[in-house]
Protein backbone atom coordinates (compact mmCIF):
# COMPACT_ATOMS: atom_id res chain seq x y z
CA UNK A 1 0.00 0.00 0.00
CA UNK A 2 2.89 2.57 0.95
CA UNK A 3 4.94 1.59 -2.27
CA UNK A 4 2.37 2.90 -4.84
CA UNK A 5 2.19 6.26 -2.70
CA UNK A 6 5.92 6.99 -2.23
CA UNK A 7 6.27 6.36 -5.65
CA UNK A 8 3.65 8.20 -6.85
CA UNK A 9 5.68 11.08 -4.51
CA UNK A 10 8.84 10.25 -6.06
CA UNK A 11 7.78 10.17 -9.66
CA UNK A 12 5.71 13.22 -9.25
CA UNK A 13 7.58 15.48 -7.52
CA UNK A 14 9.94 16.47 -9.74
CA UNK A 15 8.16 17.42 -13.16
CA UNK A 16 11.27 18.96 -15.10
CA UNK A 17 10.39 18.44 -18.83
CA UNK A 18 13.79 19.32 -20.18
CA UNK A 19 12.92 21.23 -23.50
CA UNK A 20 16.71 20.45 -25.23
CA UNK A 21 18.40 22.03 -27.96
CA UNK A 22 20.00 19.92 -30.61
CA UNK A 23 20.70 21.22 -33.83
CA UNK A 24 19.14 23.79 -35.61
CA UNK A 25 17.37 25.79 -32.59
CA UNK A 26 15.24 28.32 -32.42
CA UNK A 27 15.75 30.94 -29.65
CA UNK A 28 14.38 34.57 -28.64
CA UNK A 29 15.93 37.34 -30.97
CA UNK A 30 18.99 37.64 -29.80
CA UNK A 31 18.12 41.64 -29.66
CA UNK A 32 18.35 44.59 -27.58
CA UNK A 33 14.80 44.28 -27.66
CA UNK A 34 15.00 41.24 -25.76
CA UNK A 35 17.40 42.10 -23.20
CA UNK A 36 17.08 38.59 -20.72
CA UNK A 37 15.26 35.61 -20.33
CA UNK A 38 13.76 35.12 -16.63
CA UNK A 39 12.33 31.69 -15.91
CA UNK A 40 10.09 31.09 -12.90
CA UNK A 41 8.32 27.13 -12.25
CA UNK A 42 9.82 23.51 -11.56
CA UNK A 43 12.06 21.25 -12.83
CA UNK A 44 10.82 21.80 -16.87
CA UNK A 45 12.90 25.43 -16.47
CA UNK A 46 15.21 24.37 -13.51
CA UNK A 47 18.38 24.67 -14.81
CA UNK A 48 20.65 23.77 -11.64
CA UNK A 49 18.82 25.38 -8.65
CA UNK A 50 17.90 22.31 -6.80
CA UNK A 51 22.38 21.27 -6.55
CA UNK A 52 21.91 24.12 -3.65
CA UNK A 53 18.71 23.40 -2.00
CA UNK A 54 18.05 20.32 0.41
CA UNK A 55 15.53 18.35 -1.81
CA UNK A 56 15.76 14.85 -3.12
CA UNK A 57 14.97 16.77 -6.48
CA UNK A 58 17.87 16.63 -8.14
CA UNK A 59 19.72 15.63 -11.27
CA UNK A 60 22.97 16.79 -11.14
CA UNK A 61 24.87 12.71 -11.41
CA UNK A 62 24.67 10.50 -14.55
CA UNK A 63 23.27 9.81 -16.66
CA UNK A 64 21.26 13.06 -16.25
CA UNK A 65 23.38 15.80 -18.76
CA UNK A 66 25.37 12.48 -20.57
CA UNK A 67 24.71 14.74 -23.80
CA UNK A 68 25.51 18.30 -22.07
CA UNK A 69 28.17 20.08 -23.13
CA UNK A 70 30.21 15.98 -23.65
CA UNK A 71 28.26 14.56 -20.54
CA UNK A 72 28.23 16.91 -17.66
CA UNK A 73 25.83 16.97 -15.32
CA UNK A 74 24.06 20.30 -14.44
CA UNK A 75 20.89 19.90 -12.89
CA UNK A 76 18.86 20.23 -15.77
CA UNK A 77 16.16 17.03 -15.57
CA UNK A 78 17.32 16.01 -18.92
CA UNK A 79 19.98 14.41 -21.17
CA UNK A 80 20.88 17.64 -22.70
CA UNK A 81 19.23 20.93 -22.67
CA UNK A 82 16.34 22.20 -21.10
CA UNK A 83 12.94 24.67 -22.10
CA UNK A 84 14.92 27.37 -20.18
CA UNK A 85 17.89 26.99 -22.41
CA UNK A 86 15.93 26.84 -25.35
CA UNK A 87 13.70 29.99 -24.73
CA UNK A 88 16.96 32.17 -23.71
CA UNK A 89 18.71 34.72 -25.25
CA UNK A 90 22.26 32.71 -25.12
CA UNK A 91 22.62 29.29 -25.51
CA UNK A 92 22.40 28.09 -21.64
CA UNK A 93 20.38 29.59 -19.15
CA UNK A 94 21.85 29.41 -16.20
CA UNK A 95 20.68 29.26 -12.59
CA UNK A 96 19.78 31.83 -10.40
CA UNK A 97 21.58 30.16 -7.00
CA UNK A 98 25.10 29.43 -8.78
CA UNK A 99 27.82 31.04 -7.15
CA UNK A 100 29.57 31.59 -10.56
CA UNK A 101 27.34 33.43 -11.93
CA UNK A 102 28.89 37.15 -13.39
CA UNK A 103 27.62 40.66 -14.15
CA UNK A 104 27.08 39.72 -17.48
CA UNK A 105 24.89 36.24 -16.69
CA UNK A 106 22.56 38.02 -14.83
CA UNK A 107 22.25 41.01 -17.24
CA UNK A 108 20.81 38.47 -20.09
CA UNK A 109 18.84 36.05 -17.86
CA UNK A 110 18.74 33.55 -15.27
CA UNK A 111 16.65 30.98 -14.30
CA UNK A 112 14.72 31.30 -10.54
CA UNK A 113 13.09 27.40 -11.29
CA UNK A 114 13.02 24.58 -8.38
CA UNK A 115 12.86 21.16 -9.71
CA UNK A 116 9.20 19.98 -7.54
CA UNK A 117 7.71 23.87 -7.30
CA UNK A 118 4.03 23.81 -7.50
CA UNK A 119 1.49 26.68 -6.96
CA UNK A 120 -0.26 24.85 -3.99
CA UNK A 121 2.14 24.81 -0.71
CA UNK A 122 1.53 21.71 -0.14
CA UNK A 123 3.44 20.59 -3.18
CA UNK A 124 5.96 22.50 -2.07
CA UNK A 125 5.96 21.11 1.52
CA UNK A 126 6.08 17.66 -0.17
CA UNK A 127 8.87 18.20 -2.89
CA UNK A 128 11.00 21.16 -0.65
CA UNK A 129 11.47 22.51 -3.51
CA UNK A 130 11.99 26.55 -3.75
CA UNK A 131 8.03 27.81 -3.57
CA UNK A 132 6.94 30.14 -7.09
CA UNK A 133 6.88 32.74 -3.96
CA UNK A 134 10.30 32.37 -2.44
CA UNK A 135 11.47 32.19 -6.52
CA UNK A 136 9.92 36.09 -6.44
CA UNK A 137 11.89 36.52 -3.07
CA UNK A 138 14.92 35.81 -5.28
CA UNK A 139 14.19 37.86 -7.77
CA UNK A 140 14.09 40.64 -5.69
CA UNK A 141 17.22 39.73 -4.72
CA UNK A 142 18.40 39.54 -7.88
CA UNK A 143 16.76 43.03 -8.84
CA UNK A 144 18.28 44.60 -6.21
CA UNK A 145 21.79 43.27 -6.66
CA UNK A 146 21.37 44.50 -10.66
CA UNK A 147 21.12 48.12 -9.31
CA UNK A 148 23.73 47.96 -7.60
CA UNK A 149 25.79 46.80 -10.17
CA UNK A 150 24.32 48.78 -13.36
CA UNK A 151 22.22 51.12 -12.36
CA UNK A 152 18.08 51.84 -12.26
CA UNK A 153 18.00 52.73 -15.67
CA UNK A 154 19.60 49.82 -16.92
CA UNK A 155 17.39 47.33 -14.66
CA UNK A 156 14.32 49.45 -15.80
CA UNK A 157 15.32 48.55 -19.34
CA UNK A 158 15.54 44.83 -18.38
CA UNK A 159 12.49 44.47 -16.67
CA UNK A 160 10.31 46.85 -19.30
CA UNK A 161 12.07 45.13 -22.21
CA UNK A 162 12.56 41.31 -20.84
CA UNK A 163 10.21 37.89 -21.70
CA UNK A 164 9.29 36.63 -18.30
CA UNK A 165 8.60 32.84 -18.29
CA UNK A 166 6.15 30.85 -15.90
CA UNK A 167 5.92 26.76 -15.82
CA UNK A 168 4.55 25.43 -12.56
CA UNK A 169 0.75 23.41 -11.83
CA UNK A 170 2.48 19.87 -13.01
CA UNK A 171 3.84 18.98 -9.49
CA UNK A 172 0.28 20.35 -8.09
CA UNK A 173 -2.10 18.28 -10.23
CA UNK A 174 0.53 15.20 -9.49
CA UNK A 175 1.58 15.31 -6.09
CA UNK A 176 -0.68 17.67 -4.35
CA UNK A 177 -4.08 16.58 -6.13
CA UNK A 178 -4.12 13.10 -5.38
CA UNK A 179 -2.71 13.87 -1.78
CA UNK A 180 -5.54 15.98 -1.10
CA UNK A 181 -7.70 13.40 -1.92
CA UNK A 182 -9.95 16.05 -4.23
CA UNK A 183 -10.04 13.41 -7.06
CA UNK A 184 -13.54 13.95 -7.01
CA UNK A 185 -13.43 17.61 -6.89
CA UNK A 186 -10.91 18.55 -9.75
CA UNK A 187 -13.21 21.49 -10.38
CA UNK A 188 -12.32 22.92 -6.92
CA UNK A 189 -8.71 22.00 -7.10
CA UNK A 190 -8.23 23.32 -10.60
CA UNK A 191 -10.38 27.02 -9.51
CA UNK A 192 -7.56 27.28 -6.76
CA UNK A 193 -4.58 26.16 -9.07
CA UNK A 194 -6.10 29.22 -11.51
CA UNK A 195 -6.28 31.87 -8.57
CA UNK A 196 -2.78 30.70 -7.64
CA UNK A 197 -1.52 31.52 -11.25
CA UNK A 198 -3.14 34.78 -11.60
CA UNK A 199 -1.94 35.70 -8.48
CA UNK A 200 1.61 35.09 -9.25
CA UNK A 201 1.56 36.83 -12.64
CA UNK A 202 0.24 39.86 -10.64
CA UNK A 203 2.63 39.87 -8.02
CA UNK A 204 5.42 39.10 -11.02
CA UNK A 205 4.11 42.26 -12.66
CA UNK A 206 4.61 44.26 -9.48
CA UNK A 207 7.85 43.72 -9.10
CA UNK A 208 8.37 44.91 -13.03
CA UNK A 209 7.67 42.23 -14.98
CA UNK A 210 6.00 43.05 -18.67
CA UNK A 211 6.28 40.57 -21.06
CA UNK A 212 5.07 36.70 -19.48
CA UNK A 213 4.42 33.78 -21.09
CA UNK A 214 2.76 31.33 -18.69
CA UNK A 215 2.61 27.98 -19.50
CA UNK A 216 -0.56 25.62 -19.04
CA UNK A 217 -0.34 22.25 -17.69
CA UNK A 218 1.16 19.09 -20.13
CA UNK A 219 -0.57 16.55 -20.80
CA UNK A 220 0.49 14.61 -17.14
CA UNK A 221 -1.66 11.88 -17.99
CA UNK A 222 0.78 10.83 -20.84
CA UNK A 223 4.03 10.89 -18.87
CA UNK A 224 5.41 7.28 -18.49
CA UNK A 225 5.55 7.56 -14.57
CA UNK A 226 1.88 7.90 -14.20
CA UNK A 227 1.19 4.97 -17.58
CA UNK A 228 2.69 3.48 -15.75
CA UNK A 229 1.16 3.59 -12.38
CA UNK A 230 -2.40 4.29 -12.80
CA UNK A 231 -2.90 3.43 -16.75
CA UNK A 232 -3.69 -0.18 -15.99
CA UNK A 233 -1.74 -3.45 -17.99
CA UNK A 234 -1.70 -1.17 -21.80
CA UNK A 235 -0.48 1.63 -20.22
CA UNK A 236 -2.44 3.83 -21.50
CA UNK A 237 -2.64 7.92 -20.98
CA UNK A 238 -4.47 8.26 -17.45
CA UNK A 239 -7.63 10.25 -18.80
CA UNK A 240 -8.66 11.36 -15.35
CA UNK A 241 -4.97 13.23 -15.10
CA UNK A 242 -5.48 14.68 -18.33
CA UNK A 243 -8.89 16.02 -18.10
CA UNK A 244 -7.27 17.58 -14.83
CA UNK A 245 -4.87 19.47 -16.91
CA UNK A 246 -7.35 20.20 -19.79
CA UNK A 247 -9.93 22.25 -16.85
CA UNK A 248 -7.41 24.01 -15.62
CA UNK A 249 -6.09 25.08 -19.01
CA UNK A 250 -9.07 26.09 -20.43
CA UNK A 251 -10.04 28.67 -17.26
CA UNK A 252 -6.70 29.60 -17.25
CA UNK A 253 -7.13 30.76 -20.86
CA UNK A 254 -9.92 32.71 -20.03
CA UNK A 255 -8.67 34.04 -16.94
CA UNK A 256 -5.25 35.72 -17.98
CA UNK A 257 -6.18 38.23 -20.81
CA UNK A 258 -8.63 39.32 -18.13
CA UNK A 259 -5.75 39.92 -15.84
CA UNK A 260 -3.43 41.29 -19.09
CA UNK A 261 -6.20 44.11 -19.59
CA UNK A 262 -6.17 45.23 -15.95
CA UNK A 263 -2.56 45.48 -16.08
CA UNK A 264 -0.96 48.58 -17.53
CA UNK A 265 1.73 47.74 -20.29
CA UNK A 266 1.60 44.51 -19.51
CA UNK A 267 1.60 41.71 -22.41
CA UNK A 268 0.65 38.22 -21.09
CA UNK A 269 0.74 35.12 -23.02
CA UNK A 270 -0.97 31.81 -22.53
CA UNK A 271 1.47 29.22 -23.30
CA UNK A 272 0.09 25.79 -24.79
CA UNK A 273 1.91 22.88 -23.03
CA UNK A 274 -0.97 20.60 -23.38
CA UNK A 275 -1.36 20.55 -27.34
CA UNK A 276 2.14 20.42 -28.63
CA UNK A 277 2.99 17.33 -26.64
CA UNK A 278 -0.28 15.79 -27.58
CA UNK A 279 0.50 16.25 -31.08
CA UNK A 280 3.91 14.73 -30.72
CA UNK A 281 2.56 11.68 -28.90
CA UNK A 282 0.07 11.05 -31.45
CA UNK A 283 2.23 10.76 -33.94
CA UNK A 284 5.71 10.31 -32.93
CA UNK A 285 6.89 9.96 -36.71
CA UNK A 286 5.96 13.25 -37.77
CA UNK A 287 8.20 14.55 -35.89
CA UNK A 288 10.74 11.89 -35.97
CA UNK A 289 10.29 9.99 -33.17
CA UNK A 290 9.95 6.33 -32.01
CA UNK A 291 9.05 5.60 -28.32
CA UNK A 292 6.35 8.17 -26.68
CA UNK A 293 5.82 5.83 -23.58
CA UNK A 294 8.57 5.40 -21.60
CA UNK A 295 12.12 7.59 -20.80
CA UNK A 296 15.41 6.27 -21.99
CA UNK A 297 16.61 5.78 -18.82
CA UNK A 298 16.69 2.26 -17.10
CA UNK A 299 13.55 0.46 -17.70
CA UNK A 300 11.78 3.72 -18.77
CA UNK A 301 8.95 3.00 -16.93
CA UNK A 302 9.52 4.63 -13.42
CA UNK A 303 12.81 5.69 -12.92
CA UNK A 304 13.30 9.44 -12.44
CA UNK A 305 15.73 11.72 -9.73
CA UNK A 306 17.58 9.84 -8.03
CA UNK A 307 16.20 6.32 -9.48
CA UNK A 308 17.60 7.48 -12.65
CA UNK A 309 20.92 7.15 -11.75
CA UNK A 310 24.70 6.00 -12.49
CA UNK A 311 23.39 2.40 -12.45
CA UNK A 312 20.77 2.95 -14.94
CA UNK A 313 21.51 1.41 -18.45
CA UNK A 314 20.22 4.16 -20.90
CA UNK A 315 18.69 3.64 -24.05
CA UNK A 316 20.50 3.08 -27.67
CA UNK A 317 19.24 6.14 -29.54
CA UNK A 318 17.88 9.03 -26.98
CA UNK A 319 17.24 11.45 -30.04
CA UNK A 320 14.57 8.89 -31.24
CA UNK A 321 12.68 9.31 -27.49
CA UNK A 322 10.33 11.89 -26.84
CA UNK A 323 11.12 11.16 -22.68
CA UNK A 324 14.43 11.14 -21.06
CA UNK A 325 12.77 9.67 -17.77
CA UNK A 326 9.55 8.68 -16.86
CA UNK A 327 8.61 12.37 -16.26
CA UNK A 328 11.16 14.44 -17.93
CA UNK A 329 11.40 15.31 -21.74
CA UNK A 330 14.38 14.43 -23.88
CA UNK A 331 17.04 17.25 -25.30
CA UNK A 332 15.26 16.70 -29.04
CA UNK A 333 11.70 16.75 -27.39
CA UNK A 334 12.59 19.53 -25.59
CA UNK A 335 13.62 21.24 -29.11
CA UNK A 336 10.54 20.17 -30.83
CA UNK A 337 8.02 21.41 -28.37
CA UNK A 338 9.64 24.83 -28.32
CA UNK A 339 9.87 25.15 -32.18
CA UNK A 340 6.59 24.80 -32.17
CA UNK A 341 5.97 27.45 -29.33
CA UNK A 342 8.12 29.95 -29.25
CA UNK A 343 7.19 31.77 -33.20
CA UNK A 344 3.75 32.07 -31.24
CA UNK A 345 4.95 32.95 -28.45
CA UNK A 346 7.07 36.05 -29.99
CA UNK A 347 4.26 37.32 -31.65
CA UNK A 348 1.86 37.96 -28.86
CA UNK A 349 4.69 39.28 -26.59
CA UNK A 350 6.85 41.34 -28.98
C1 LIG B 1 13.65 23.38 -34.93
O1 LIG B 1 13.59 24.49 -35.79
C2 LIG B 1 14.80 24.74 -36.48
C3 LIG B 1 14.66 26.06 -37.21
O2 LIG B 1 13.48 26.10 -37.96
C4 LIG B 1 15.08 23.56 -37.40
O3 LIG B 1 16.29 23.78 -38.09
C5 LIG B 1 15.23 22.30 -36.56
O4 LIG B 1 15.39 21.16 -37.36
C6 LIG B 1 13.99 22.10 -35.68
N1 LIG B 1 14.27 21.03 -34.76
C7 LIG B 1 13.38 20.12 -34.44
C8 LIG B 1 13.83 19.04 -33.54
O5 LIG B 1 12.25 20.13 -34.87
C1 LIG C 1 3.43 23.66 4.91
O1 LIG C 1 4.38 23.61 5.95
C2 LIG C 1 4.31 24.73 6.82
C3 LIG C 1 5.47 24.66 7.78
O2 LIG C 1 5.69 23.35 8.22
C4 LIG C 1 2.96 24.72 7.55
O3 LIG C 1 2.86 25.83 8.39
C5 LIG C 1 1.86 24.79 6.50
O4 LIG C 1 0.60 24.67 7.12
C6 LIG C 1 2.02 23.68 5.47
N1 LIG C 1 1.06 23.93 4.42
C7 LIG C 1 0.35 22.95 3.86
C8 LIG C 1 -0.63 23.35 2.84
O5 LIG C 1 0.52 21.78 4.15
C1 LIG D 1 22.77 39.81 -3.62
O1 LIG D 1 22.24 40.41 -2.48
C2 LIG D 1 22.15 39.58 -1.35
C3 LIG D 1 21.52 40.35 -0.22
O2 LIG D 1 20.36 40.94 -0.65
C4 LIG D 1 23.52 39.07 -0.98
O3 LIG D 1 23.41 38.17 0.09
C5 LIG D 1 24.14 38.37 -2.16
O4 LIG D 1 25.45 37.96 -1.89
C6 LIG D 1 24.15 39.27 -3.37
N1 LIG D 1 24.62 38.53 -4.52
C7 LIG D 1 25.46 39.05 -5.40
C8 LIG D 1 25.84 38.20 -6.55
O5 LIG D 1 25.88 40.17 -5.28
C1 LIG E 1 10.06 51.50 -18.75
O1 LIG E 1 8.68 51.63 -18.96
C2 LIG E 1 8.10 52.77 -18.30
C3 LIG E 1 6.60 52.70 -18.50
O2 LIG E 1 6.28 52.51 -19.83
C4 LIG E 1 8.71 54.04 -18.90
O3 LIG E 1 8.18 55.15 -18.22
C5 LIG E 1 10.20 53.98 -18.70
O4 LIG E 1 10.82 55.11 -19.35
C6 LIG E 1 10.79 52.70 -19.28
N1 LIG E 1 12.20 52.69 -18.95
C7 LIG E 1 13.12 52.09 -19.68
C8 LIG E 1 14.53 52.24 -19.27
O5 LIG E 1 12.84 51.37 -20.65
C1 LIG F 1 -10.90 32.20 -6.96
O1 LIG F 1 -10.98 33.60 -7.03
C2 LIG F 1 -12.30 34.07 -7.21
C3 LIG F 1 -12.24 35.56 -7.50
O2 LIG F 1 -11.24 36.18 -6.75
C4 LIG F 1 -13.10 33.74 -5.95
O3 LIG F 1 -14.42 34.22 -6.07
C5 LIG F 1 -13.11 32.23 -5.77
O4 LIG F 1 -13.74 31.89 -4.56
C6 LIG F 1 -11.71 31.66 -5.77
N1 LIG F 1 -11.83 30.22 -5.84
C7 LIG F 1 -11.07 29.39 -5.14
C8 LIG F 1 -11.34 27.92 -5.29
O5 LIG F 1 -10.16 29.77 -4.43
Amino acid sequence: MLLPVVNVILFCVYATVCLCRGQGTINLPKSSSVPAVLAFGDSFLDTGNNNYITTLGKANFLPYGKDFMGGKPTGRFSNGKNIADFFGVKEYLPAYLDPSLQVNDLLTGVSFASGGSGYDPLTNNISLAISPLDQLNLFKQYIGNLTTMVGEEAVMNIMNNSVFIVCVSTNDLIISLPARSLQDDVLTYDRMLVNLTLSFVQQLYELGARRIGVFSAPPVGCFPAERTLFGGVLRKCVQKENEASQLYNSMLKEQLPLLGSSLPQSKIAFVDFYNPLISVINNPQQYGLDVIDRGCCGTGLLEVVFLCNRLSPTCLDDSKFFFWDSIHLTEIGCNIFVNQTLPGLVNSLL
